[in-house]
């Protein structure tokens, strides 16, 4: 057996999930850890939600493994995973728009002095210098959070759960409503999470947002691993052509030779090379 210290944060083995009839995961192997950033893509209907819903606690695996630090768990609730340092952030944020930034910050957690009174005053402070230290310059933690950008709210989110002491940052499509500039600045929080040391699980179907940042990529096709790479493993042309799915491979990889012996342009050269390796490994 491994040690604990040695062990991935969190890892997943052969993991698989169905709904009644419907096969919603299979055969799912993921690992992340700390100071690293897993990536977990997929198109609509892939099984994105369902493994971050079993990562987070909110529903049971019904076959594989899932260990937390080497020991093997069947979380009952959210509150389960969130007791061994595995917080999730998900795409509807749960905050209440007209309350304070800060009081958000402490929602459900709330700081409190003699007789059950609320201490403002260090919430405040607190809220303010923790998103200070994770880069978030806010005017005003007074403000209503509704006032927030979608961006924003999510590293108000990211910063919150650093604070409560999370090891493991499980983020569900954080940056799939967002525009290119506050996808970007989501995805400079994802980088001072790792930094800061956490191992962090990012949900996107945007390969583009997911391969400056990741350090292993799951690719997930209708409930299946279609591929699970570290980067060294994968350049982003070849994340791309995976994300267009298991069925679509062969088809893409002859229009990509089409591509390149019609142009002869650097970047189709590196998509039909990157066509020709999936080839190979499908
Ligand atoms: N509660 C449920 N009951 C029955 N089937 C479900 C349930 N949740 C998900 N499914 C099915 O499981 C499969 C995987 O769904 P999932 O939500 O995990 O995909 P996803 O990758 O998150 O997709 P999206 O990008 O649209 O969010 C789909 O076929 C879906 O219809
Ligand atoms: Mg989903």
């Amino acid at each position: 057996m491994t040690d604990p210290k040695d062990a991935p944060l969190v890892r997943l083995a052969g993991v698989g999930k169905n709904y009644g009839n419907v096969i919603a995961l299979r055969d799912v192997d993921l690992e992340a850890s700390a100071g690293e950033v897993t990536c977990v893509l997929g198109d609509n209907g892939a099984g994105k939600s369902t493994l971050i819903k079993i990562v987070a606690g909110l529903h049971r695996h019904d076959l594989g493994t899932y260990e937390v630090q080497g020991e093997p768990v069947a979380f009952s609730s959210p509150r389960d995973a969130l007791d061994r340092g595995i917080a999730t952030v998900y795409q509807d944020l749960a905050v209440v728009p007209l309350m304070p930034v800060w009081r958000n910050f402490f929602l459900g957690s709330e700081k409190r002095k003699g007789f059950g009174r609320m201490d403002i005053t260090f919430m405040r402070r607190t809220a303010k210098r923790e998103m200070a230290a994770m880069g978030i310059d806010l005017r005003d933690v007074d403000q209503p959070i509704g006032t927030l950008s979608g961006g924003e709210r999510q590293c108000v989110a990211i910063a919150r759960a650093v604070y409560f002491g999370a090891k493991a940052l499980v983020l569900d499509e954080p940056t799939a409503a967002l525009g290119v500039k506050q996808a970007g600045t989501v995805l400079r929080y994802i980088v001072q999470a790792r930094e800061r040391g956490l191992a962090v699980i990012f949900i996107t179907h945007n390969p583009h947002h997911a391969y400056p940042v990741g350090d292993r990529f799951l690719i997930l096709n209708r409930g299946r691993p279609i591929g699970y790479r570290t980067k060294e493993e994968i350049t982003r042309e070849e994340l791309t052509a995976l994300m267009a799915g298991g069925a679509e491979l062969e088809e893409l990889a002859h229009e990509l030779d089409a591509a390149v012996s019609g142009s002869g342009s650097r970047a189709a050269k590196e998509l039909a090379e990157g066509a020709d390796h999936l080839r190979k490994s499908d």
